[in-house]
């Protein structure tokens, strides 16, 4: 294997951080295939792992990373969010009947918990609801099931510290319904300055919620209004930065901004 590519997929993120802990007169060593990094600088030492950096707590990093969590947190607090219920399959008798007293149909089930678009599925009708839930049921003790909702544009908000570093809109592939860019939506960067307002209002509502200092916050516009889709507390600009130089301008912006922040750099 070829020592300077992570197998891990991480090939821009590993060189956006490489380059911001060179501005800061930080040193970077990798571990376990570029998967984590340990941040030394002169009186601070800090890891990141995936894209985790050490700016949330432990809980909050955890609540974010449940979507059942995340929407009954955000409900509480009166943020606009997807609804999401937990189906418990060892005790849920019924899943098929559940899911259609929960949400009806047609429903989304994915897993509970973070999953970059794996086994997220649509139920149109009550025969598609068991197919996906016996498949679900093979692979997961739980999972969430949501209303489908018919998304007209999907937007993702990089934020730290009250301050929003990114936003861009999930451009949808043809034939796809899901605004993942690794099922082939595009990131797009035309976000016009009214929507980016309410974006950002919303955005800052749900990390104060969950009492967040770095994330992504993905919203979805839904019958002309914003609902927060889900939260993710490992910044991922993966598949962002491959949009182009632009992009991956933009990424390393987030990331040198993130890395700043765990060395305790103001300005
Ligand atoms: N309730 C829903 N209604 C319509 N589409 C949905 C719903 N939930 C998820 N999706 C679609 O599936 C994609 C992936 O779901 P998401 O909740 O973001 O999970 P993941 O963590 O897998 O990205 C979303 O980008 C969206 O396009
Ligand atoms: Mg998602």
């Amino acid at each position: 294997m070829d020592g300077r590519f992570p197998q891990t997929g991480l090939r821009h993120f590993v060189t956006q951080v490489e380059q911001a802990c060179a501005e800061h007169g930080a040193k970077v060593r990798w571990h376990s295939d570029h998967w984590v990094a340990e941040v030394v600088a002169d009186d601070r030492r800090f890891l990141v792992i995936g894209q985790v950096f050490p700016l949330n707590t432990a809980s909050s990093a955890q609540v974010a990373t449940d979507k059942v969590a995340t929407a009954g947190l955000l409900a509480d607090h009166g943020v606009p969010a997807v609804p999401h219920h937990l189906l418990r399959f060892a005790t849920d008798r019924d899943p098929v009947g559940l899911t259609e007293r929960l949400v009806g149909l047609p429903a989304v089930l994915k897993p509970h918990r973070e999953s970059s678009g794996v086994d997220v599925l649509r139920a149109r009708d009550a025969e598609e609801a068991r197919a996906a839930l016996e498949l679900l049921a093979g692979r997961y003790r739980a999972i969430a099931v949501s209303p489908f909702l018919s998304i007209e544009d999907e937007f993702r908000l990089v934020v730290l510290d009250g301050e929003v570093l990114l936003v861009y809109r999930k451009v949808i592939a043809p034939g796809e319904w899901r605004h993942n860019l690794k099922f082939g939506a595009r990131p797009e960067l035309d976000v016009s300055p009214d929507r980016a307002e309410v974006l950002t209002a919303l955005a800052l509502e749900a990390m104060r919620a969950l009492e967040l200092r770095f994330a992504s916050v993905d919203i979805a516009w839904v019958d002309g209004r914003p609902l927060v889709l889900e939260i993710n507390s490992g910044v991922s600009l993966e598949h962002f930065s491959q949009a182009g130089p632009h992009h991956r301008e933009l990424a390393a912006e987030v990331y040198r901004a993130a890395i700043r922040a765990c060395l305790d750099l103001t300005a």
